[in-house]
């Protein structure tokens, strides 16, 4: 890989672009040999640990006087805040953090009969909202299975959620229109265009969710990394002028707009990308 990391620039830049700063030199040194990334993954943790040893004695300040408390409490609402606390291991996960912890932890069972569970509210203190998707949604004695695996996964991760309700697939009106306002969710970083190879597939895992990002040009697309016959990755597959062929029963879907070309009647669940210069970003959902 001959990428070359870029001067970092002077004046303080938005949180956006000092995430995507550190993603793609991440991508940088993932394209190293093995001695290399070793030397700069061991500089990275001995910046960190002396990074987590300062905010150590912040914090430990900060709490050995009671009224300065709040202050932090709010600090620790900001989003960089958070997680860079996160990262160190000095704040707990979030209540959402644990549910969605614990529903990746099912969705491999989901996945194995064809369906998937989605977060759709965390209602504080003690209640979530799910919805079933898939198969999951559509036979009653497999969904009672589900549901049980899905309440034991939170409440193992969540112990004060003792309220778990299923939302269905239609919206509070009742209709089923499953709308994605354009205003709404947070484009985030996802990769650096060259390094989704020409007319080929690149998967990466955005905020704990597999997803396959296809690219022709300068035209890139972006669909979760589940194939709808039974949701296991598409991402192994074989890519061939624009399509891809599941690594697993041959299903193939078609790069551009993620039809079934096997099956006409489903496709790939897509994700919104775009292009900003050379990155590629993706939509999360608010
Ligand atoms: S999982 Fe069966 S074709 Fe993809």
């Amino acid at each position: 890989m001959n990428a070359q990391p870029r001067p970092l620039p002077l004046e303080t830049p938005p949180t956006d672009d000092l995430v995507g700063d550190v993603q793609r030199l991440e991508g940088v040194i993932a394209g190293w040999e093995g001695s290399q990334q070793s030397v700069a993954i061991a500089y990275r943790k001995a910046i960190d640990a002396l990074h987590k040893a300062a905010l150590r004695k912040i914090i430990a300040a900060v709490k050995a006087t009671p009224a300065a408390l709040d202050a932090l409490r709010s600090a620790t609402e900001d989003p960089i805040v958070y997680t860079i606390l996160r990262h160190h291991g000095l704040v707990r996960p979030s209540l959402q953090e644990r549910v969605e912890e614990a529903l990746a932890e099912v969705r491999p069972m989901l996945a194995s009969h064809g369906g998937n569970v989605e977060l759709v509210a965390v209602i504080p203190p003690d209640a979530v909202e799910v919805r079933f998707l898939g198969n999951c949604d559509h036979c009653p004695s497999s969904t009672l299975t589900f549901v049980a695996g899905v309440r034991r996964a939170i409440e193992d991760h969540c112990p004060e959620i003792t309220n778990i309700r299923q939302v269905k697939g239609t919206s509070g009106s009742g209709a089923a229109v499953d709308f994605a306002s354009p205003f709404a969710g947070t484009w985030v970083h996802a990769t650096a265009l060259p390094s989704i190879p020409q007319h080929g597939v690149t998967a990466l895992v955005i905020e704990g969710e597999p997803l396959l990002l296809a690219r022709s040009g300068r035209t890139v697309t972006c669909f979760r990394d589940a194939c709808a016959h039974l949701g296991l990755a598409i991402s192994g597959g074989t890519v061939t002028e624009g399509r891809i062929a599941c690594p697993h029963h041959g299903f193939v879907y078609d790069l551009s707009t993620g039809e079934c070309l096997t099956v006409p009647e489903v496709q790939l669940s897509p994700v919104p990308a775009r292009l900003v210069g050379d990155r590629v970003e993706i939509r999360r959902e608010a």
